[in-house]
C-alpha cells in the first residue's frame, strides 16, 4: 500500500508518442494528466517575454516562483489539455518551435530543474486524484524515481521527425521535414547530453518501441499493466 496515489511514468524523447499515449491512457484509467514538457515551456515563454536568456541562472532562479502555471481540462472532447499562465491560455504560444528549442534550452539548467520539481510532484499527488500519468524526461529517475509504472516510450529517429512534421503541418507550421528532424536532432543531444538529469530510461523502465505500432495498442498494453496492480492492491491507494 502506497500512501500516495498511482504514478505512472512516462519518458522518453521528442516524438515518441509520449503526449498521445499519456493523454489516452490517462483517460481511460480516469486519472490526472500531467504534461511537464509544457510546465519547462511555459518557463521558456515566460523568460523570453522577459528578456531572460535561457542560460541566465541568476534570473531565471527568480522568475520561477512568479509564475502560476496551471493546466485545465482541454477545449474539447478529447483534445490536449489547456496550459495557463496566469489568466493567460499559452497553450499554442509555448507549442511553437522556438519555445521547443527554449525549453530544452532552460531545461539543461539545474536551478530551472530543482525550481520545477515541487511543482510536478503536486500536481501529480494531489489527494483528489487516484493516479496521475506523467509524461517527461526524467519522470522515472529523479520526479518520481518510485513510480508505480515507469515506460521508456521510444521510436525511430525518422519516425519521430514524420509525426512531428505532420503535427506542425497539422497547425500550419511551414517547417519542412528536414527542418523538423534537424531540430529534433539538436533536441535530443541537449537533452540527453546535459549533466542535469539527462534523457535515459530508468533501470526499472520497461522500454516501448512504438515505430510502426499503433497508438492504440501501447494504451491498451499499458492500461493493462496499470489495471492489474490496482486490483492486486485492491482499488487503487
Ligand atoms: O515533451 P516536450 O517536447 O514538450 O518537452 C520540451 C522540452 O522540455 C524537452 O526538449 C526537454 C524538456 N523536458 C525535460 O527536460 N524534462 C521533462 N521532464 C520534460 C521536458
Amino acid at each position: 500500500m502506497s500512501a500516495r496515489p498511482f504514478i505512472v511514468a512516462i519518458d522518453g524523447p521528442a516524438g515518441a508518442g509520449k503526449s498521445s499515449a499519456s493523454r489516452a491512457l490517462a483517460a481511460r484509467l480516469a486519472f490526472a494528466l500531467v504534461d511537464t514538457g509544457a510546465i519547462y515551456r511555459t518557463v521558456a515563454l515566460a523568460a523570453s517575454r522577459q528578456g531572460i536568456g535561457f542560460d541566465e541562472d541568476a534570473r531565471l532562479g527568480p522568475l520561477l516562483p512568479t509564475l502560476s502555471i496551471r493546466f485545465a481540462p482541454p477545449a474539447e472532447p478529447g483534445g490536449a489539455q489547456q496550459v495557463f499562465l496566469g489568466g493567460e491560455d499559452v497553450s499554442a504560444a509555448i507549442r511553437t518551435p522556438p519555445m521547443s528549442l527554449g525549453a530544452s534550452a532552460v531545461s539543461a539548467r539545474p536551478v530551472v530543474r530543482a525550481g520545477l520539481l515541487g511543482l510536478q510532484r503536486r500536481l501529480a499527488a494531489s489527494p483528489e486524484n487516484r493516479g496521475a500519468v506523467l509524461e517527461g524526461r526524467d519522470i522515472g529517475t529523479v520526479v518520481f524515481p518510485d513510480a508505480d509504472l515507469k515506460v521508456f516510450l521510444t521510436a525511430t529517429e525518422d519516425c519521430r521527425a514524420r509525426r512531428r512534421f505532420l503535427e506542425l503541418q497539422g497547425k500550419g507550421d511551414p517547417s519542412t521535414y528536414e527542418q523538423v528532424l534537424e531540430e529534433q536532432r539538436r533536441r535530443d543531444k541537449n537533452d540527453s547530453e546535459r549533466e542535469a538529469a539527462p534523457l535515459r530510461p530508468a533501470a526499472d523502465a520497461r522500454i516501448f518501441d512504438s515505430s510502426g505500432v499503433p497508438l492504440a495498442e501501447v494504451v491498451e498494453q499499458l492500461a493493462r499493466e496499470v489495471e492489474a496492480t490496482l486490483r492486486a492492491r485492491g482499488g487503487g491507494r
